[in-house]
């Protein structure tokens, strides 16, 4: 077996050798050219005139392109059509492209891209949440509500009302490897694109529409990024037809690649939110009623803001099962970078809403957030014991459905004995009050814990890009080279791809290379993403090699006049009425057979169905589900504050390889955490971005790892039918960093008796602030 074994990833040596090849490693071919484009300064006006005289002069530029030498202009969006290349007389952010540099060198292109003069008539600009209510700015006709149960009458019969706000910042996905693109022109206009996206499809689309080429006239490639987080689903486009335009206007090859400055400042991140509850609840803690508001900042353009606001809503619930339900969501659209996907795709924003409820109830009750937490969870699926909710016909206030607020029925929930486990394992109950005695000693630093709990729903929630494909050839050597849809981002997705294939062939793994995701070879894919990349194209590949094995089977077992079903593919080795030929001799048996050795596989993932008008359906194939509880210390007097330890039990089902998705869990972990404490984006009052670079831009760093660490996967298969019963691991593990968020809240909690109603990120500033709050 392949499958379930820790294997490193397929790249780990070149990773670390420096010999693995991202897209602008790829040599330059003779005569490449380099691109840059020249940013808008001011968030909104009009362009009046273009003055780029010192731009065609500077060293080293062959052309420079602008709106009026397009027609039409080619457009980048994945959702609307409504972003232009180029600036068509809208300023719409500080940032946007208004011109294009060809060059013949990178540095080139970028000083030159410096040099113009705009004149602008600046318009007021939409920054804020206020801003854009107030002037009725917003996407997809106004708010979108979804109700589920009375939620009027729930809030009006509860015994306990309460109510609060949360704001929750964006953050800059600060990928290591940045965008970049390379375009090849070929014969008859045709064109090869190299990139660095999560969405080669998408690539191959855009690129197509730009040069008014069919589909097939453009191939769209990559072997893998360093790193997307969802900021390669879409972000990539302008810069693969930006390359694509100018290697057509030049006939030359043409690459371009963004500063990290200009990565921060061109591309969207993620949304930033507003969360308002109205939350009725009775003296247990049990919450009966809930009313959210959801305000996310979408940017200039939607991109995919609908839906990540949806995906919001969606985890509005998180692990509990609450009667009345109602959300409203305003997608607002501002004068700032158009935000996008980012890990979790709105989920964790949503999520982080009844969190913050959970603890906001425990605290006014004086009670354990754990404690509180439980009382409100769904039941595990087949009555797990330990941790049990009380039956719900046992208690008073509303009945609970064990459906979500959008009617998907949960039918996996496994969280009642993941937190045993959890909280046994960590000792969470003797730390609690470890924790409380560090806190009646100490004046100055103060100690907080919390143990909180993800629900994360798998698919995508547009059905119909739950499907994949793939290519497998076996050689007539042995060798299998096989292709899929996804793309490789470093989260080991063709690593476990791979283990799938010499799993179904029963060969030596080494024997199985996966290349280049190439638009050629597996066509109309999805972007990977939704975490979904190894439930799709695992599946896919698994059919294709099947159909191959199968193929096989039947030509070996007739020169041996044996029952095809009982040839065993296993160890490296094929045994057929009583022979046994090594794998590669079986192959090279089959090829002169005249057996054909190459096959696709498809796959779509069944049972699913969404109507997003009404918010009712069943969007998700199953739910991954895990724990984690971290311990902060905060210093009272300047707000700095650390990670003590963190323990984590996840949910990856039967998982694919234990290696690679316990560097998810970790990753994902540490990224969540970063995002709801040190990464904070700033805009001036004028919309420009102020923090676009490392030096006023913190991400977590090695040193910043909790001390004591230990993340462990939770045994498990899925109940459904998925790749080997394993789960969807790239996503659910980022929102673990809740649980510092609200250790945090549990320190600063510690000060005095209000309720810290921390917001996001938590910087020193904002500990410091909200303790000066409580006290
Ligand atoms: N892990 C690494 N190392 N790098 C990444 O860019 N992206 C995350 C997650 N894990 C990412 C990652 C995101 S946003 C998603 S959706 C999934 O990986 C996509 O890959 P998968 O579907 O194969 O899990
Ligand atoms: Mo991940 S945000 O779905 O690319």
């Amino acid at each position: 077996m392949s499958v379930a074994k820790p294997l490193p990833h397929e790249s780990a040596r070149l990773h670390v050798t420096g010999a693995a090849r991202y897209t602008d490693d790829i040599p330059s071919p003779a005569g490449c050219l380099h691109l840059a484009f020249g940013l808008a300064e001011v968030a909104h006006g009009t362009l009046d005139a273009l003055e780029l005289d010192a731009v065609r002069a500077a060293p080293g530029v062959v052309a420079v392109l602008m709106a009026d030498d397009f027609d039409p202009m080619p457009d980048c969006s994945p959702s609307l059509h409504d972003e232009p290349l180029l600036c068509t007389g809208t300023i719409h952010y500080a940032g946007q492209p208004l011109y294009l540099v060809i060059a013949d060198s990178h540095l080139a292109a970028r000083r030159a891209a410096r040099l113009h003069q705009a004149h602008v008539t600046e318009a007021p600009a939409l920054l804020t949440i206020e801003d854009a209510l107030a002037a009725e700015s917003w996407f997809d006709d106004g708010p979108r509500i979804w109700r589920d149960g009375d939620v009027d009458a729930a809030l009006a019969a509860a015994p306990e009302r309460l109510e609060g706000v949360i704001e929750i910042g964006g953050q800059e996905h600060f990928y290591l490897e940045g965008q970049a693109a390379l375009a090849l022109p070929s014969e008859a206009g045709e064109m090869h694109v190299l990139t660095s996206t999560q969405h080669p499809t998408e690539i191959q689309h855009k690129v197509a529409d730009a040069l008014g080429l069919p589909m097939h006239a453009v191939r769209s490639e990559v072997r893998r990024m360093g790193g997307g987080f969802g900021g390669k689903e879409s972000q990539g486009n302008a810069l693969a037809i930006a390359c694509a335009v100018a290697a057509r206007h030049t006939g030359r090859a043409c690459r371009m690649r963004y500063d990290r400055d200009d990565d921060f400042v061109v591309t969207g991140k993620r949304h930033d939110f507003r969360i308002a509850y109205e939350v009725g609840h009775d003296d247990a803690g049990r919450v009966h009623a809930v009313r959210f508001r959801h305000w996310t900042r979408c940017g200039w353009a939607q991109d995919l803001s609908l839906p990540v606001a949806d995906r919001a809503m969606l985890h509005a619930d998180n692990a509990y099962d609450i009667p009345a339900m109602e959300i409203t969501s305003w997608r607002l659209r501002t004068n700032t970078q158009s935000a996008t996907a980012f890990r979790g795709f709105g989920g964790p924003q949503g999520m982080l809403g009844i969190e913050r409820v959970m603890d906001h109830v425990a605290h006014k009750l004086g009670r354990d957030p754990l404690e509180v937490r439980r009382l409100n969870f769904y039941a595990d699926a087949g009555g797990a014991a330990g941790g049990q909710p009380p039956d719900p016909r046992s208690i008073s206030g509303p009945v609970r459905t064990g459906r979500t607020h959008y009617g998907q029925a949960v039918e996996d929930f496994c969280l009642n004995a993941l937190v045993d486990r959890l909280a046994a394992r960590c000792d969470y109950a003797g730390r609690r009050a470890r924790v409380a005695e560090w806190n009646a000693a100490n004046d100055r630093l103060k100690r907080g814990i919390a143990l909180t709990p993800v629900k994360f729903g798998i698919s995508f929630t547009l059905t119909h890009l739950n499907q994949a494909g793939a290519l497998v050839h076996v050689y007539a050597d042995g060798s299998i080279h096989l292709n899929h849809g996804g793309t490789e981002m470093g989260q080991g997705l063709h690593s476990k791809v791979r283990q799938v294939a010499a799993d179904r062939f029963g060969c030596d793994i080494a024997r199985v290379k996966v290349t280049a995701t190439d638009t050629g070879k597996v066509p109309n894919t999805s972007a990977t993403a939704a975490s979904s990349g190894a439930d799709l194209n695992g599946m896919a590949v698994k059919v294709a090699c099947d159909t191959i094995r199968d193929r096989m089977a039947a030509a070996l077992a007739e020169a041996h006049q044996a029952d095809p079903a009982a040839v065993v593919f296993e160890g490296d080795t094929v045994r057929v009425g009583g022979a046994e030929y090594p794998f590669h001799e079986a192959a090279a048996k089959s090829y002169a057979a005249r057996v054909p050795l190459s096959a696709t596989g498809f796959y779509a993932t069944p049972e699913i169905s969404w109507d997003r008008a009404a918010g009712r359906g069943r969007p998700f194939y199953y739910f991954a589900y895990g724990a984690s509880c971290s311990e902060v210390v905060i210093d009272t007097l300047t707000g700095e504050n650390r990670i003590l330890r963190t323990d984590i039990l996840h949910d990856a089902g039967a998982s694919l390889n234990p290696a690679l998705d316990l560097g998810q869990v970790e990753g994902g972990f540490v990224q969540g955490a970063g995002w709801l404490t040190t990464e904070e984006l700033v805009w001036d009052d004028a919309g420009r971005l102020r923090t676009h670079a490392p030096s006023t831009y913190k991400i977590p760093c090695a040193s910043d790892l909790p001390p004591v660490f230990n993340v462990e996967l939770h045994e498990n298969r899925n109940r459904e039918d998925t790749i080997y019963r394993s789960k969807a691991v790239g996503e659910p593990p980022f929102m673990h960093g809740i649980g510092v968020f609200l250790a945090l809240s549990d320190a600063v909690a510690a000060c005095g008796p209000a309720y810290p109603a921390l917001d996001a990120p938590a910087t020193a500033e904002r500990v410091l602030g909200a303790v000066r709050r409580v006290r």
